[in-house]
Formats: structure tokens, sequence, C-alpha cells
């Protein structure tokens, strides 16, 4: 009940003129509706849960600590796809995840615009409106399709790396590459088995938190871009059906620094 609140903010400002402003470049857009929400969601979560700790987009960008300690935390991204937001193009969603000793245990993430409500906890699976999740089970890269973002830096040495990095999973060959403007929805497509891959460079542990748990339940993978495993603060990752997918996706990939989420 209390996720339907705070993706209602989303829907009905999605009809109004907004604020725009940029962060840390000026692609990376916000609205005043991010900070709405994050403030809604947080508020909400501390008067059920006072002794949990916080790590959100928007209070990270504000200069609040992006820590991940032992302490039960919620990751929270307000609006993922603010730029799709600010166009009204429908890939936007609300996300929220929850680490216990910087363990991933929960993840929630709502579409705002088609109602999907994605759901899984740690060792209960991972379902679509109530509906189980499965992975695709595709072990042959040739026959798969890929997703991936583009990232907030659009100087021409990362557009290189990006556009190289697509071009040889292109050839490599695949099926094919999408880019829909939303992380975490993107990652939500693994899950179904829309997609057998994603990759990106940029992202945040805000963007990663609740899809990787909504994947792993789905029966699938989630890493680092060099195969090792995820580190959540990393800004990079590698999500697929299968290790094989997962494996050929990583050898392609050379990677674009930046930077990690909690020392930035
Ligand atoms: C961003 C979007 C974008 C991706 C960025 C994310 P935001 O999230 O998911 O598609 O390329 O890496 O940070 O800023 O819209 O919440």
């Amino acid at each position: 009940f209390l996720f339907w609140k705070f993706c209602l903010v989303v829907q009905s400002a999605v009809k109004q003129e907004k604020q725009v402003s940029s962060k840390s470049t000026p692609t990376d857009l916000v609205t005043e509706t991010d900070h709405q929400v994050e403030e809604l969601i947080i508020s909400t979560l501390r008067e059920k849960y006072p002794t949990h700790r916080f790590i959100g987009e928007e209070s990270s960008a504000a200069g609040v600590k992006c820590e991940l300690t032992d302490d039960p935390t919620w990751i929270i991204d307000p609006i993922d796809g603010t730029c799709n937001f600010v166009h009204s193009f429908p890939m936007v969603a609300v996300s929220i995840g929850f680490a216990v000793r910087k363990e991933l245990e929960l993840g929630v993430i709502y579409h705002c615009f088609d109602g999907t409500l994605y759901t899984a906890r740690k060792g209960h699976g991972a379902f679509c409106n109530g509906v189980r999740l499965q992975v695709s089970k595709e072990k042959d890269v040739s026959k798969a399709l890929i997703l991936t973002e583009i990232g907030a830096k659009r100087d021409p040495a990362t557009l290189d790396i990006f556009l190289g990095n697509m071009k040889k999973l292109l050839s490599a060959p695949t099926h094919g590459v999408r880019i829909i403007g939303s992380s975490t929805l993107a990652l939500c497509h693994i899950a179904s088995g829309a997609a057998e891959a994603y990759y990106q460079y940029g992202l945040h542990c805000w963007d990663i938190a609740a899809a990787a748990v909504i994947i792993r339940e789905a029966g699938g993978h989630v890493m680092d871009t060099t195969g090792g495993p995820l580190d959540l603060m990393s800004r990079r990752v590698v999500a697929a059906g299968t290790r094989e997918i997962a494996d050929c996706v990583v050898k392609q990939l050379q990677p674009i620094n930046y930077g990690r989420d909690d020392t930035d």
C-alpha cells in the first residue's frame, strides 16, 4: 500500500510542468518530484523503522555520505529514468532495495507508467504483479538480446569506449542492443527473461540494489564487470540470465571509470 502512495506522486506529476535542473553533468537531470518522492519515502519508512539507515539518490546528491554499513539500510531511487520522466517517455520507475549486514534482502521496483510491480525477497522468489519471474536460460550469446544504459558522462573519450563496447557486443554477434533510459526497468527485463544480459558503467547503488535481489531470485546472475562478485558501490554491473552469457559480455567490455558511490 505504501508503495502505491509514492508512485501516485510520480504518476500525477508526469502530466504537470516540471522544474528541471542538472546535477553532476548537464545530462544528469533532477526535478522537484525526485526530491518530493525521496522525502516521502524516507519519512514514511523512518516512522515505521526509526533505527534503520537510508541511502537515497537525492540525499546523496545533496551531500549526505553514501555509506553502506552492517545496519539495516534502505537504498532508494525515487525516480529512475528522470530524463524519461521529464519527456513523459514511458519508462520511469520507483526503486527501493533493502540491505542488512551489507547483504541485499529485498527489492521493489514499480513501473510508474504501466503499473507493473516487481518484487523479491531473498530466498522467497521474484514476482511481477504476483506472477513468478524466471530469467532466460539462453547460453548462446549469438542469440542474446543485450541491454545497457549510457551513463551521465558524454565526453568524447568516454563515448568512444561506450560505443566501442556496444560495437563489440553487436558484432559478437548478438541479436541486438537496446537502451530504454531506466537502469532499474532494464534490469527487470533481465529478471523477466525479456532480455539475456545487461551491462553498464556509471550507474549507482540505488539503480542496482532492488534489481539485484529481483534478478537473483529469478535465477539470474549479477556481478562486477570484471566477472567477480558485485560491488554495490562500484558504479558498474553485468547481469545475465546465465553465467555463460555473463562471461561472454564481460570479455567484450572495456572499462569506463566513474569512481565509487562511497568515496565521491
Ligand atoms: C539513471 C537512469 C539512466 C542511467 C543512469 C541512471 P536516474 O537514473 O537509469 O538510464 O543511464 O546511470 O543513474 O538519474 O534517472 O535516477
